[in-house]
């Protein structure tokens, strides 16, 4: 296992570019297998998720070509012969369950692993089985997996409201409604940036898709849907990370490119809150450290709301604010593995309920720390480039999963990171 060994108190100054959206290219990547003809993705990050989701269609039989050159992965989806992702693939990145949706839409039937626990606690696939059902899927599990079956004349459609919203079950659904033999309305859907641009990508290949982007969503099942070449989004959380990453030193400043501003909905707002100075224009953000930090408190919400896959990042910042700030997840509210890491740096900050309650003006020095998950792993990343001293993030393949040469993109602007085997 790889550790990246991070001299302390370097300030960020340069320009950073934003690589294309995980969480956004994967459900493209799962609606690939929906088209007729081949589909071409583009600005795709070279990342382990997009690499385990890449072998997960392979296993269907569809053609998975990942030309890192020019980021894009093409699929040809005509030689799909297996509708079944394994356990083995899916217990390594969640968001594998995305076939369910995808296979039962396209060919009735799919056999997917249950994924299992995750490191912030238990994360139900509840909502994603009982919208199936209610658009007429037959669900029965086996053995650990879930079986999706279609009746004999295909997917009637349906109607469900989703409590609470979820990014991934809308997700599922939408892949097994797009082509069923009727309509269906969705209530209450996820409107994170992700689940819009699916819904837009399905309408370019040819689905009838009305209420993109708003809280009701109606499809009108389609025959069939044709192969496009679709360019995925930048990261906006990466985006997010880069922000507050380029304020926890005095002398940071920091110009974020290839972003769209818009996707941070709320956060910009909070963002300027702390103090920092914050230039949009187009899609470049430039940030620049304030002198003092202000506390700010944040919770958590779907979208515009707070990301919750941004809370660590800023409790982080919090522990050298000026003053007391609270942090609270309402999305998951158990998602705080980095705390007592944190703590391990000087930092003072303890979990009650799902909130965080972060003494600022910490003095951070250096330690050897060691996170569960992805986004408290880069959380200790920027704690360990604004401590004194030198520092270890043990376990740093949580990063492989979902942010695109960390180290190198950080130390171009300025910060000390050396990547070694454990
Ligand atoms: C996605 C993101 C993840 C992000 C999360 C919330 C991907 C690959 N992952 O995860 O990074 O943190 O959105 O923005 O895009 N829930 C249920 N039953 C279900 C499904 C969800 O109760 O069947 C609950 C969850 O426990 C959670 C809430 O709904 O409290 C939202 O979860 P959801 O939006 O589904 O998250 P994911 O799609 O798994």
């Amino acid at each position: 296992m790889d550790k990246f060994i991070i001299e302390g108190k370097t300030p960020l100054k340069g320009t950073i570019a934003v690589s294309g959206s995980k969480n956004a290219a994967l459900p493209l990547m799962a609606a690939s297998l929906l088209a007729e003809g081949p589909v071409k993705l583009t600005n795709i990050p070279i990342l382990d998720d997009i690499h385990t989701f890449n072998k997960v269609i392979k296993e269907t039989g569809c053609k998975v070509e990942f030309n890192h050159a020019d980021r894009s992965i093409l699929f040809d989806a005509s030689g799909v012969t297996q509708y079944i992702a394994p356990y083995e693939l899916v217990r390594k990145m969640r968001a594998s369950f995305y076939m369910l949706g995808a296979l039962v839409g396209r060919y009735g039937y799919a056999k997917v692993s249950l994924p299992g626990g995750c490191a912030w606690g238990p994360r139900p696939v509840n909502l994603h089985l009982e919208a199936l059902k209610a658009i007429g899927v037959k669900i029965k599990m086996d053995n650990g997996y879930v079986i999706a079956e279609a009746p004999p004349s295909g997917i009637p459609g349906g109607e469900f409201t989703f409590n609470p919203r979820s990014v991934g079950a809308t997700v599922n659904v939408i892949l097994a409604a797009v082509l069923a033999k009727g309509k269906t309305v969705l209530h209450n859907v996820a409107q994170e940036p992700d689940v819009v641009q699916l819904c837009q990508a399905l309408a370019q290949m040819g689905a009838d898709i009305q209420g993109i982007g708003k809280s009701k969503l109606t499809i009108n099942g389609v025959n069939s849907l044709k192969g496009q070449t679709l360019r995925n989004a930048p990261d906006r959380i990466e985006t997010g990370t880069y922000m507050l990453a380029g304020i926890m030193n005095p002398d940071s400043h920091v110009t974020i490119t290839n972003t769209d501003p818009d996707d941070l909905g709320h956060f910009l707002e909070q963002f300027e809150q702390t103090g920092a100075l914050m230039n949009i224009s187009g899609t470049t953000i430039t940030v620049k450290a304030p002198e003092i930090i202000q506390p700010v408190s944040i919770t958590t919400d779907v979208y515009p709301g707070f990301p919750t896959d941004l809370q660590a990042q800023w409790a982080t910042v919090m522990t050298l604010a000026d003053g007391k700030s609270v942090i609270t997840d309402t999305i998951y509210t158990d998602r705080f593995s980095y705390v007592p890491e944190l703590g391990r740096l000087g930092a003072q900050l303890d979990v009650k309920l799902n909130s965080v309650h972060v003494n600022g003006n910490s003095q951070l020095t250096s330690a050897s720390i060691m996170s569960t998950d992805l986004r408290a792993s880069v959380s200790l990343v920027m704690a360990a480039m604004n401590a004194e001293g030198t520092s270890e993030v043990l376990r740093v393949y949580h990063l492989d999963r979902g942010y695109e040469f960390l180290e190198t993109k950080l130390n171009a602007i300025g910060a000390k990171i050396t990547r070694a085997k454990e």
